[in-house]
């Protein structure tokens, strides 16, 4: 069995136990219990190790160790860990407080994973950059929490989209399923935290506490859209990794067909766990959007020189970009969507704005 079945396989398993409780309200006792059960008894004990990682071609090691990719994800989880260790360090509620402790280690974790596939293959990574206690650990929580919201959407259906095209071989792809696995994970626990927290903070706290998640989106945004405007002339910093990664998945494939996949890709990994549960939904609502937008732009007459992806340009998706490579043969973007057909409709979940 291989990581991705086991991963499927231990969810399932783990979730039919969580099913025996009836409907609740948001804000809830019931409701905590299953967002925090649900990351905590779906926890997965491996170990990362350097025999995780398969010998390789030549080629195919110098196209994986050429990637631009590996401080800024190695950045990213150990920034992630701290940021959210140190909310857990200041969490009243036990039970919120062991999950949320469980998710700082499954980030420390996977920056684990990323040390032994240096190891494996001699990647040379960056040192860390020195550390201060966040001001506000919630703040710096929901920073990590929400932009994990954006980054996982979009490394949903890049990872789906190198898996298809063999762009890494499958032995390798199975270390990473572990960690994308769990990044799903967090993303439904932060947001069903976020929902819990909504209702259960005293209401005079709370025009105070939207004001901060509206903060937390808005330097998301500026942060996402000034790295993708500038993205050549960018340093190496942990908020770039979607972008970097956009570029080198999606090559080849067009905008609105990586649209597709990471839509389907987004229901598949979340749809599997309860139904009561919120999911996130402003990031795929906004791809949507432009999904719809990006359709009405390709059925219409494409400039000289072809169409905009097939062009090596960059197109918005919400507030982020994803720049799609020039690259012979690149399908032009029909807007038919037809390289992973799934759906991509809510199925009647609880809605969060998130
Ligand atoms: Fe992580
Ligand atoms: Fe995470």
């Amino acid at each position: 069995m291989n990581a991705t079945t086991e991963v499927a396989a231990a969810t399932d398993v783990r979730q039919n136990k969580l099913t025996d409780t009836g409907p609740f309200k948001l804000g809830s006792e019931a409701h905590k219990r299953l967002f925090c059960r649900t990351l905590l008894d779906t926890f997965d004990p491996y170990q990362p190790g350097v025999a995780d990682w398969p010998p390789l071609d030549p080629d195919i090691k110098a196209r994986l160790t050429a990637l631009p990719i590996w401080d800024m994800a190695v950045q990213t989880e150990d920034l992630a860990m701290r940021r959210v260790k140190a909310f857990a360090d200041r969490a009243d509620d036990p039970l919120v407080k062991e999950a949320i402790e469980l998710d700082a280690f499954e980030e420390g974790r996977h920056r684990a994973v990323l040390d032994t596939l240096a190891q494996a293959y001699g990647l040379r990574l960056q040192p860390g950059r020195p550390w201060r206690d966040p001001v506000d650990p919630e703040w710096a929580f929901m920073v990590t929490g929400l932009g994990e919201c954006i980054d996982s959407f979009f490394a949903f259906g890049l990872f789906e989209a190198a898996r298809c095209s063999g762009y890494f071989p499958a032995p390798l792809i199975d270390p990473f399923e572990r960690v994308i696995a769990e990044e799903g994970r967090h993303i439904l626990f932060f947001v069903n935290w976020l929902a819990w927290r909504r209702r259960t903070l005293p209401w005079w706290r709370r025009p105070l506490f939207e004001l901060k998640v509206w903060g937390v989106w808005i330097v998301l945004a500026l942060e996402r859209m000034s790295l993708a405007a500038g993205f050549d002339a960018a340093p190496v910093e942990e908020s770039t990794f979607t972008i970097t990664a956009a570029q080198e998945f999606g090559n080849g494939l067009g905008v609105a067909e990586l649209m597709d996949i990471c839509l389907a890709e987004n229901e598949r990994r979340l749809g599997k766990y309860d139904p009561r549960l919120v999911r996130p939904t402003f990031v795929p609502r906004m791809v949507r959007l432009a999904r719809r937008f990006y359709l009405r732009r390709a059925s219409a007459p494409p400039p000289a020189g072809g169409t905009e992806a097939a062009a090596g340009g960059r197109v918005g998706v919400g507030w982020a970009a994803v720049e799609v490579a020039a690259s012979e043969g690149a399908p032009a973007a029909t807007g038919a969507g037809t390289a992973r057909p799934g759906k991509t409709s809510s199925s009647g979940r609880v809605s969060g704005s998130t």
